[in-house]
């Protein structure tokens, strides 16, 4: 396999001049190397893959099709939040999947953690081939890989483990054979990042934090059900919600809750109320190989822990995670 490196030349992307050079040369190589054909993008609504498409809309506009897969195991309100900003705000060709059934039918009754990434891979995958295969004449796909990316990827050649797979669109299926558009493949994320901004996405897509593309569904712990997926979900934006008041959401890395599989027995309205506990993690991090706790102040502890709570059905305890990584890793899956 042949790894391009980034050129020692290129300075690093630190402001919004230098991202308006990137761009104005990234547009002009996209429209020579499509040309009038066109490209398909799975759009996750991450960083990575929203930059790539504002940038490909800005370089040639509707040839590009975006294609958001929600695979029910997305955030509350993240693809809503897709076809606010690309559909409607950005007027972008973008085709909306709800495969929440499919992936939901699946992963029912599998609890291994590996299994779970593994089917979610490659069904993510599947729909998307499903997808590419209805559209036609389309010669190109663009990929949001950055140069980490690549990096790990010189680190597996070299035969390095990594403790978790971590799945990106990868092989796509014979009979759809791409070229490959990667505008950020030598750019560090906080360039990314610059890039973002000065294309004009909205600040919180630019720095949210990092999500794992299995999503939700390694948070729920074990065999995936509905009823406590939906309770992780809303758990989960009262969470952020509460960072974003306090302002701890730019300070801390990463933050998110986790819902075993276990119930503990507990008390609401003067009755029995047997629920599950949500588990707060917050850690911070430059790299995600080692990870520290955020100390989050106790008068968030407690607004969060009321919240949800009172908020969430299923859920009777709040429980706040202080293990470092290692021994924990970031995620409990
Ligand atoms: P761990 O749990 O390995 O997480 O300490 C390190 C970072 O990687 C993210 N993560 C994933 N990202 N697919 C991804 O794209 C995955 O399967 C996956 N598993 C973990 C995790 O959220 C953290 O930022």
């Amino acid at each position: 396999m042949e790894i391009n490196k980034r050129p020692e030349t290129m300075a690093r992307i630190t402001t919004p001049q230098l991202a308006e050079a990137f761009i104005a040369e990234q547009v002009a190589e996209i429209q020579k190397q499509v040309g009038d054909k066109k490209v398909l993008l799975a759009l996750s609504g991450g960083v990575d893959s929203s930059v790539v498409a504002a940038l490909l809309i800005k370089a040639i506009g509707k040839q590009l099709v975006c294609v958001h897969v929600n695979h029910g195991l997305m955030r509350k309100n993240e693809s809503e939040n897709v076809i606010e900003v690309f559909g409607k705000e950005l007027d972008a060709n973008l085709v909306y999947v709800d495969a929440t059934d499919r992936f939901l039918n699946l992963l029912k009754d599998v609890s291994d953690p590996e299994t779970k990434r593994i089917i979610i891979g490659n069904e993510f995958i599947e729909v998307f081939a499903d997808e590419a295969r209805k559209l036609e004449g389309v010669s190109f796909l663009a990929q949001g890989t950055i140069y980490p990316d690549i990096l790990e990827s010189i680190k597996q050649a070299e035969g390095k483990e990594a403790v978790k797979s971590h799945h990106n669109v990868g092989g796509l299926p014979e009979d759809l054979q791409f070229e490959l558009v990667e505008p950020l493949k030598f750019l560090y994320k906080d360039e990314v990042r610059v890039v973002g901004e000065t294309l004009g996405l909205p600040h919180a897509m630019v720095y949210r934090q990092p999500f794992p593309g299995p999503g939700l569904g390694v948070r729920c712990l074990g065999a995936i059900t509905r009823d406590r997926l939906h309770a992780l979900r809303e758990a989960d934006a009262i969470l952020r919600e509460e960072f974003d008041n306090s302002g701890l959401a730019g300070k801390v890395w990463q933050y998110f809750i986790a819902i075993p599989d276990i119930k503990s027995v507990g008390v609401k309205n003067e009755s029995r109320y047997e629920g599950w506990p949500a588990i707060i993690r917050a850690v911070n991090t430059t790299d995600a190989m080692t990870a520290t706790i955020e100390e989050i102040p106790y008068a968030v502890l407690h607004k969060v822990t009321a919240r949800i709570t009172a908020e969430v059905e299923g859920i009777n305890r709040v429980l706040y995670d202080l293990t470092p990584k290692p021994t924990g890793t970031i995620e409990w899956e």
